[in-house]
């Protein structure tokens, strides 16, 4: 089977009055079929530009500038717009953190589902809004034919982001990204939504390209692993290596500052120094700055690419993490 998704050497700019900011600079990462793929990092590392030009969503002031992103083999950077819209919803689908505000305030929540619906299918209203009540129910929506006659404002966070996956869930789309969509609910609730995401996406066979800040997201949900700074990814491999044998110093750096794994309180604390200036980007490395194993090689040559440090363990560094 081809992946699912394949991102290859991404660029992604922002034009803005001072200049142009580099968020995603040179990211490559390949998705198997039905797999749960997380990129994580800081915040302004670039993740919601990746979801967004994945999806062609990108704000006017925004545009891919380098790169493929195939899609079960079609490149969608080149791919019309009529063709990203047919995709979208169906095909693939997003989900990002402020579901609140995603949602039609004057709609009702079942008058938004089964309009996904029914753009997407041939399925008549009635028949529609039947696959929507069983999708919330399946989300773990108490009552949902309620949910379906309820206005957005009347919901809580939690709901709001039920409503949302459903609507991202419905038509069983290859893939779902979803960015963030546990930030805003409490950890019991998070816990809950991440468990009903990882069964529905295994029953629909759906792809996830899952991205957060918090690791401790990372180690309940991923299978592999895109840890990203400032635009690129600077390590890449399966979950269990990442946490045990990080090769990044950043992702290291990064792993240093969780307390424990199964402490509450996972949120990534910030780590010293500031994340670099996107919009002033230099060749080398952007991490040399914060990372406790930079050399003088490190300053004087372009940031190295990807390599191989062990069996699908990539890391884009001079100077890895040994281990004995
Ligand atoms: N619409 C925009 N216009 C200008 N700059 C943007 C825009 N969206 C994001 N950026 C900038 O791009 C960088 C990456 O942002 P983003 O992708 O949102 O990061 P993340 O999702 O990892 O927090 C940041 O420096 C951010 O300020
Ligand atoms: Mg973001």
């Amino acid at each position: 089977m081809p992946p699912v998704l394949e991102i290859q050497d991404l660029r992604v700019e922002f034009r803005v009055p001072n200049g142009v900011v580099h968020a995603v600079n040179g990211v490559s990462l390949t998705q198997e079929e039905e797999e749960v793929f997380c990129v994580v990092g800081e915040s302004g590392a670039g993740k919601s530009a990746l979801a967004l030009a994945v999806m062609g969503l990108l704000p006017d002031n925004g545009a891919v500038t380098g790169g493929r992103i195939l899609f079960d083999g079609v490149d969608l950077v080149t791919a019309s717009a009529e063709h990203l819209r047919q995709l979208r919803g169906k095909s693939m689908s997003l989900v990002f953190q402020d579901a609140q505000s995603a949602l039609n305030p004057v709609q009702t929540i079942g008058q938004q589902l089964t309009e996904v619906i029914i753009t997407h299918s041939n399925l008549n209203r009635r028949a529609a809004g039947g696959v929507c009540q069983e999708m919330l129910r399946e989300l773990g929506v108490p009552d949902p034919r309620r949910m379906m006659s309820a206005y957005p404002f009347t919901l809580s966070g939690g709901q709001c982001q039920r409503v949302m996956l459903a609507m991202a869930l419905v038509m069983r789309p290859r893939l779902l990204i979803a960015d963030e969509v546990t930030s805003s609910v409490d950890v019991t609730l998070q816990a809950e939504i991440l468990e009903r995401l990882k069964e529905l996406s295994r029953d629909s066979k759906s792809a996830i390209l899952l991205i957060t800040h918090d690791m401790g997201v990372v180690a309940n949900m991923a299978r592999r692993v895109g840890v990203m700074y400032a635009g690129h990814l600077v390590e890449i491999a399966d979950l269990l290596p990442i946490f045990q044998q990080p090769r990044h110093p950043y992702t290291w750096s990064l792993l240093q500052t969780l307390p424990r794994l199964d402490a509450a309180g996972r949120r990534l604390q910030a780590l010293r120094g500031t994340p670099p200036d996107l919009i002033n980007i230099s060749e080398q490395c952007p991490f040399v700055p914060r990372c406790p194993k930079a050399l003088s090689r490190c300053r004087e040559e372009p940031t190295p690419g990807l390599s191989e440090m062990e069996e699908r363990h990539w890391a884009a560094c001079y100077n890895p993490v040994e281990y004995p």
